[in-house]
């Protein structure tokens, strides 16, 4: 957060089949299961190309318990559509705001389409958790990180602090 690649409107791909595009999704996907994440966008390793990749849930209502079985999608000039106006808070994180998870509201079905690896479209409609993340990582490729879409900053917090156990510790420190 505070890089500038971070905060403007990545570029379009041109060839989604070509080796840059190859070497530059092989880095993401390396970056990300390194640091145990569930999506990256490019502008995430300095790259501003609107390329991001991410885990698909097999069950799009709920959030997986184990990473490990999901297939990993490469999405390439993404575009979203919500469908219909509902949003729902939910908690995210980001690698690029380490430490720190916020409340966010996100549109709870939506369609997106793009190309993947090798420039075959792909049109999906998604809810719940896989559409949370989809629109989590294509915001960066438009400059936002997600503090930016919190609606009450008291909703921003150290994943440490909103532990259940260590927020109850710290409360009874600060009644005694
Ligand atoms: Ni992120």
């Amino acid at each position: 957060m505070g890089n500038p690649v971070l905060d403007r409107r990545a570029a379009e791909v041109g060839d989604p089949d070509s080796l840059e595009l190859r070497a530059l999704v092989a880095d993401m996907r390396d970056t990300l299961d390194r640091a145990g994440g569930i999506g990256l966008a490019a502008p995430q390793i300095g790259v501003s190309q609107r390329v991001v990749i991410f885990y698909v849930p097999d069950d799009s209502e709920d959030r997986p318990e184990d990473i490990s079985d999901l297939t990993l999608r490469v999405l390439v000039n993404p575009v979203i559509t919500p469908i219909g106006k509902k949003q729902e808070e939910d908690w995210e994180a980001c690698l690029s705001v380490p430490g720190l998870q916020g409340l966010v509201p996100r549109y709870t079905r939506i369609r997106y389409q793009g190309l993947d690896l090798g420039g075959a479209p792909i049109d999906v409609e998604a809810a719940g958790f896989h559409a949370r993340v989809v629109q989590h990582e294509c915001d960066h490729l438009d400059g936002v990180l997600y503090p930016k879409r919190l609606k009450d900053l008291s909703k921003l917090s150290y994943v440490q602090e909103w532990d259940p156990i260590s927020r109850s510790a710290a409360e009874e420190e600060a009644v005694v």
